[in-house]
């Protein structure tokens, strides 16, 4: 019997994470993701999705060093960046920049040391092309600077509000792991043929955007933009809906309830007083959108999930819309790498079947 899209289908046992769609909770090594989200730091989090346990002092010295010590880019690599047109989408920059990365240093054998060394690049990487294609100067790392609060330095060259750094820290928390999902599938299936860690991350990313996938806020912002106030909301919705459209930032395969996620970044939108008067209008079309997709799809329980408050937190934070899949690269190679390492320690490989609904077996007439 055929799962489409492997519906329901229990690919592969973790103790990295519990998404768990009926309760609408997400847990990381044990602990609840909003939790974590709201009171550590992203090195922290980090270290638990990596090892499997919350750092003491000295663990989380050790970890927010090796991060920043792990962040120089050989000259190759900004060579290739300089190299890749303008024009080209940035997650395709990405893709092909994190591609080139070489394994010698490596080994094919995934370790935590490569997973530390690729959390640490990626946003080096994707500041670099994104002031790159803005015609800007590129900026290197400021070693003084966290993992989040140097990214932001990297892609603007200011120093932020603590608030809007924590904002930031929260959403690049709840976006770092997220169980098997359609990217960290991409990278599990990768490492089970005993492929290296950095291939396996390069069709991550290949994966993640996808507009089904990660590159969603950016339809958020854009349904947001075209509603532009309530009055014209429902009819919006209803025409999308009449279409047979999806509406970005709605539906999951996972949660039949809100996403915790979504719940999370609600919260912190509002902590970071964002501009009301657009929440405003994001809360009521989250409402009304609920509300619609009940009476056109009945009983599929399709509720908000992460992106459509993540078009929100990177709203608040002048976050340019091209940035927004890039962000959730950035926080999510925690996840994948943490996968890759898990995969490799089971030497099955990825192989399911395919009914064959091809023309029935023609026998060739013989040539001569
Ligand atoms: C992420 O998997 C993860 O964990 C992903 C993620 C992560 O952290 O890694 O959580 C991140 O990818 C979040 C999702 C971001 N994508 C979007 O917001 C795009 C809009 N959402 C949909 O495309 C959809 O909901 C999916 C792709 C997210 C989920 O698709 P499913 O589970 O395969 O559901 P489905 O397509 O089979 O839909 C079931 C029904 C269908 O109608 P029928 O064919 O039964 O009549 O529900 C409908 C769909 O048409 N439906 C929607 C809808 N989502 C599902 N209808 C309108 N709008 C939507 N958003």
């Amino acid at each position: 019997m055929i799962s489409k899209g492997l519906k329901n289908v229990v690919a592969a046992e973790t103790a990295i994470s519990l998404v768990d769609g009926e309760k609408g909770r997400l847990i990381y090594r044990g602990y609840n993701a909003k939790e974590l989200a709201l009171q550590y730091s992203f090195e922290e989090i980090a270290y638990l999705i990596w090892y499997g346990f919350l750092p003491n002092d000295h663990e989380k010295q050790m970890i927010s060093e090796s991060l920043k010590n792990n962040r120089e880019l050989p000259s190759y690599v900004y060579q290739l960046i300089q190299t890749l047109p303008c024009d080209m989408e940035i997650m395709s920059q990405i893709r092909t920049v994190v591609s080139a990365l070489g394994t010698k240093e490596f080994g094919w054998k995934p370790t935590v040391e490569q997973a530390i060394r690729l959390t640490a690049v990626i946003p080096v990487i994707t500041a670099a092309i994104y002031r790159k294609v803005n015609g800007e100067k590129i900026i290197l790392p400021n070693r003084e600077l966290g993992h989040v609060e140097n990214y932001l330095y990297m892609l603007t060259g200011k120093r932020h509000s603590f608030a809007l750094i924590r904002a930031l820290e929260g959403y690049m928390i709840l976006t770092m792991e997220h169980g098997m999902n359609a990217s960290t599938f991409t990278s599990r299936v990768v490492s089970s043929t005993e492929s290296d860690m950095v291939s396996a991350v390069t069709g991550a990313i290949g994966a993640m955007k996808g507009p089904l996938h990660g590159g969603a806020p950016t339809g958020v912002i854009d349904m947001l933009n075209e509603i532009s106030n309530k009055e014209d909301a429902e009819i919006w919705i209803r025409q999308k809906l009449e279409r047979k459209e999806n509406l970005m930032g709605f539906g999951h395969r996972v949660y039949r309830t809100r996403d915790p996620r979504a719940e999370a970044l609600s919260e912190i939108t509002k902590q970071i007083g964002a501009d009301d008067e657009w929440l405003e209008l994001a809360y009521y079309v989250e409402k009304l959108a609920v509300q619609l997709l009940e009476e056109y799809k009945p009983g599929r329980r399709i509720n908000t999930n992460v992106e459509f408050y993540a078009a929100a937190v990177m709203k608040a934070i002048d976050m340019s819309p091209s940035l927004f899949t890039p962000t959730f690269t950035v926080s999510r190679m925690v996840g994948w790498t943490a996968h890759v390492i898990e995969q490799s320690l089971d030497n099955t490989i990825f192989r399911p079947e395919a009914k064959y609904i091809g023309k029935q077996t023609v026998e060739l007439q013989s040539l001569v």
